[in-house]
């Protein structure tokens, strides 16, 4: 569909869909489906389109009758669990991180995903900006892997993870990798890459040819996920948010 054209005259103009999940009060999704079921007042007229431009300092929004307020921005770190989906929803019914995380009290979105498989270091908020900055390979947020392999990886195939593997999609950036150890039929590693493609520690290990038999996520950035329980979750301290935000003023 064709994206409405916002009058150029009009820059501070946002679509009342953008607003509302911008307010961190929910996903742009879940936002549009307000707006369509008519709980949504712009200058006391109800609007059902979604791409409606509004101008936030001024026009009065409302949400099921009460002016809009943004909700506090929240920032939590879960460890995801193997077995649970990075989605809202499952056709399947399988459960998923919101199955872990209702206890925060309010919208979050994941920054980023982990596989179904994979367990490990998932942090959410309702914040979108915090959340497709480091979401965005070009903040290269470093995040690290642990993981055991299907075989014993030897020194070369080790180094050709670290200068960075040909994979479909192109070459992926150098790694840094450690042999955390040799056990039985078995290379345990750490892996740290910049990059967030789908799948993308597996595939590297698929092409020098072995297989990821268990990955967790340890850390992103010097976030680590330390003691926390496994399916336990807890909120950033503003000193791990000060890291992760980096100053502002190289942002790319
Ligand atoms: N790399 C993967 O292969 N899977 C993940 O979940 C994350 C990184």
């Amino acid at each position: 569909m064709r994206e409405k054209r916002k009058p150029a005259e009009e820059r501070t103009l946002k679509t009342l869909e953008r607003v509302l999940s911008k307010a961190g009060l929910a996903s742009r999704t879940i936002a549009r489906g307000w707006i369509g079921a008519g709980r949504v007042a712009v200058n006391r007229r109800t609007v059902r389109d979604p791409d409606h431009w509004v101008d936030p300092h001024r026009d009065r929004i409302t949400l099921d009758g009460k002016a809009l307020r943004s909700a506090a921005k929240t920032y939590i770190l879960l460890y995801k669990p193997k077995g649970y989906l990075t989605t809202r929803k499952d056709p399947e019914g399988r459960p998923t991180v919101y199955d872990l995380t209702s206890g925060a009290g309010m919208w979050l979105s994941p920054v980023g995903r982990l596989d179904l498989d994979t367990s490990g270091l998932l942090l959410m908020t309702n914040d979108t900006d915090f959340a497709e900055r480091i979401a965005n390979p070009q903040h290269k947020a470093p995040k690290t892997y642990q993981l055991k392999a299907a075989t014993l990886l030897s020194d070369e195939q080790i180094a050709q993870l670290r200068r960075g593997i040909e994979l479909t999609d192109g070459p992926t950036r150098p790694a840094e990798v450690n042999r955390l150890r040799d056990r039985g039929k078995h290379t345990f590693l750490e892996m740290t890459i910049t990059e967030g493609r789908n799948r993308q520690v597996r595939r590297m290990i698929d092409a020098v040819g072995s297989k990821v038999l268990k990955l967790v996520r340890v850390a992103i950035g010097p976030i680590r996920i330390g003691d926390l329980q496994i399916g336990k979750w807890r909120h950033l301290t503003n000193a791990e948010l000060r890291v992760l935000m980096g100053p502002r003023d190289n942002a790319p």
